[in-house]
């Protein structure tokens, strides 16, 4: 506030006490010059606007107004309450759009799922990613199925490997009636897969990854001709499956377990023709 100059308070006082009647105080300049009513009409007011004068109380002093920025904040137009809403989904959206751009393979269940995570890791490298064939043969277009036209044969052989089966003197395999014939070691060497034949992977997911083989890669059709072999080894409700994966069933153990199965073992064996009962 701004400070009013003592000499035109004075001025003021005296010309109310003149206007009251009474004497101008002694130090008062004479008040009778032509600038002197402008002047009291002037002071007046702010005089009256001062803490010290005991007449009026003084009320809450006026609200400052308010510095630039702020007054442009207010000023602003705000977001409308539903955008608010909208907006909040954002983050959401953008988690929904990553998502979609991650590309997911169908997840499937049971043996197949489980044996294509298992292929891709342990064989795709040599029997290449669809089945197709390179350093080891081929399994598409139903080529697995003519070496084994039993599963029990590919599992032990995918279990103990080609060296040992040449070790054991068993020349085939597979389906000794197959042509051409795949046998031991004839195209290079097939890495023993089995727990106790040096290999990393565990009964169920032997079966897994032969399961992905043959139905995926091999085209064997589960709704026909392997409708069979497909509810009894590789469906996910399957009971070997189910056995494998909680122990109940063995690799030694399963034709004892399930009726009409041939003996799988972990040792090489011969492989059986197309025609052969168990
Ligand atoms: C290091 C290369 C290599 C890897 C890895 C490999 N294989 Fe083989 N596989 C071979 C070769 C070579 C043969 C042929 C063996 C022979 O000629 O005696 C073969 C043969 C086979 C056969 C017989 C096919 C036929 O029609 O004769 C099956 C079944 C098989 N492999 C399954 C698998 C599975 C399952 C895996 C993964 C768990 C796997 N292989 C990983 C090299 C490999």
């Amino acid at each position: 506030m701004t400070e009013i100059p003592e000499h035109l308070l004075k001025r003021s006082k005296a010309a109310k006490a003149k206007a009251e009647g009474g004497e101008a105080p002694a130090d008062a300049p004479a008040a009778g010059s032509s600038s002197a009513p402008a002047t009291v009409a002037a002071a007046t007011p702010a005089a009256a606007a001062k803490p010290a004068a005991p007449a009026k109380p003084a009320g809450p002093p006026p609200p400052k107004p308010d510095i630039p920025v702020v007054a442009a904040a207010k000023a602003r137009k705000r977001i409308p309450f539903w955008a608010m809403a909208t907006l909040s989904l954002l983050p959401l959206w953008t988690f929904m759009y990553v998502r979609g751009l991650t590309f997911k393979e169908p997840k499937v269940s049971g043996p197949l799922g489980e044996g294509a995570e298992v292929y891709t890791a342990n064989c795709s490298s040599c029997h290449g990613g669809n089945g197709e064939g390179g350093v080891g043969y081929a399994f598409s277009g139903g080529e697995v199925l003519k070496t084994f036209p039993h599963i029990e044969d590919q599992l032990r052989f995918v279990y103990a490997g080609s060296v040992a089966y040449g070790n054991a003197g068993i020349a085939v395999y597979g389906n000794p009636e197959r042509s051409p014939l795949h046998n031991t070691l004839a195209k290079g060497q097939m890495p023993a897969q089995g727990p106790t034949a040096g290999g990393g992977l565990t009964e169920a997911q032997i079966l897994a990854v032969v399961c992905h083989e043959r139905y995926t890669l091999g085209g064997a059709d589960p709704t026909a001709d392997y409708l069979e072999e497909y509810e009894k080894w590789c469906s996910p409700e399957a009971p070997a499956w189910v056995g494998f994966e909680d122990g109940s069933i063995t690799f030694d153990n399963v034709a004892d377990q399930l009726e009409g199965t041939f003996v799988v073992g972990t040792k090489p064996a011969p492989g059986h023709a197309p025609d052969a009962e168990p």
